[in-house]
């Protein structure tokens, strides 16, 4: 008899295979993300070419889609909006009856126990695309601030549960956590995209959020891809500033980020498994050349296993059923 490690006893049959399972996902780990889009009819449906799938959702289409979701299992969203109009202050962004807060209203009212996390960012609302206030062709970190706490807080008054802040300035955190207090929202929590890099997994984002930068690109604000040092950097500047989650995005190219937020800092870390790394799986599943729903739950699966806590999926609405 050969004396090797015999790794195979326990894959021998589906149960013990599952007793010795070291990551599961639950219900409870994933958000699906939507495109709510102000529109004169509240039940428009315009699918989005480059995310099969995923629509961009008039308000009661929205109600209705995450209606379904919720009765499967849906614990949480995060909201994007498409406004009617932009402008170079992102005016849209933070209006008491702008597309985000009066679906934010909505969704809270229709479903009470469903966790709604909204986005704050400037892009989907200036006319330029930019994720800040551009003076001089350059997009203005201080004077951006100002706009994003104007954001968050109208977001807060809708009821949102969660404030994402997206937009990759720096000093945001510091500054919405001070707004928020200020007005008495002590209690909201903000899951800051840490560690966001300037990506190529946005693209099919962009179609979808009508936010492609018209000049330029974001690569003075969002992080160098070769980097995770400066991740650690950023990490530690969100937390003195009062940051409550730990976000990496995209989420697949930086599990390694995700493993060292995880084992570096002592906060929850959140994983943003981004538009197009969704596209590139339904893009080979409609090839059949991969089985869509394993390959998505080895995905999400991964991430968890990376060390998140929190995974930011399109898949979530799919997965739900399996899970
Ligand atoms: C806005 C924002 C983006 C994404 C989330 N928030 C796009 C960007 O930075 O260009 C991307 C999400 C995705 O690709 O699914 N700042």
């Amino acid at each position: 008899m050969q004396d090797f490690y015999r790794g195979r006893r326990l894959r021998r049959s589906s149960t013990i295979r599952e007793m010795v399972r070291e990551t599961v996902l639950h219900p409870s780990d994933l958000i699906q993300p939507y495109f709510v889009v102000e529109h004169q009819d509240p039940e428009f449906c315009s699918p989005i070419a480059s995310m099969p799938g995923q629509s961009q959702l008039g308000i009661s289409a929205l109600i209705k889609r995450v209606g379904i979701a919720f009765r499967a299992g849906l614990r949480a969203v995060i909201l994007f909006g498409v406004p009617g109009e932009k402008d170079e202050f992102a005016t849209e962004a933070y209006k008491e009856e702008g597309i985000i807060q009066r679906a934010v209203r909505e969704l809270k009212e229709n479903f009470p126990g469903l966790t709604v996390i909204t986005d704050v960012c400037l892009c989907e609302y200036t006319s330029h695309g930019h994720c800040g206030i551009v003076q001089d062709g350059y997009v203005q970190n201080d004077p951006t601030l100002n706009y994003l706490a104007r954001i968050a807080l109208s977001h807060a008054r809708a009821g949102a549960d969660i404030i994402a802040p997206s937009d990759m300035m720096d000093g945001r955190v510091g500054w919405l956590r001070r707004s928020l207090d200020h007005e008495g929202f002590t209690d909201i929590p903000i899951m800051s995209y840490t560690v966001k890099y300037a990506s190529a997994f946005y693209g099919p984002f962009r179609e979808a959020a009508e936010s492609s930068p018209s000049f330029g690109d974001r690569k003075t604000y969002q992080m160098d891809p070769a980097n995770s040092v400066e991740a650690l950097r950023e990490a530690r500047a969100d937390i003195e500033e009062g940051a409550d989650v730990l976000m990496v995005k995209p989420a697949l190219p930086y599990l390694d980020v995700v493993h060292a937020l995880a084992g570096n800092f002592d906060l929850p870390v959140a994983a943003y498994h981004v538009s197009g790394e969704y596209s590139l799986i339904k893009a080979a599943a409609a090839q059949g050349w991969i089985d869509e729903n394993a390959a998505a739950i080895e995905a999400l699966s991964s991430i968890k296993r990376a060390g998140a806590s929190m995974i930011i999926s399109y898949f979530t609405e799919n997965v739900l059923e399996a899970l």
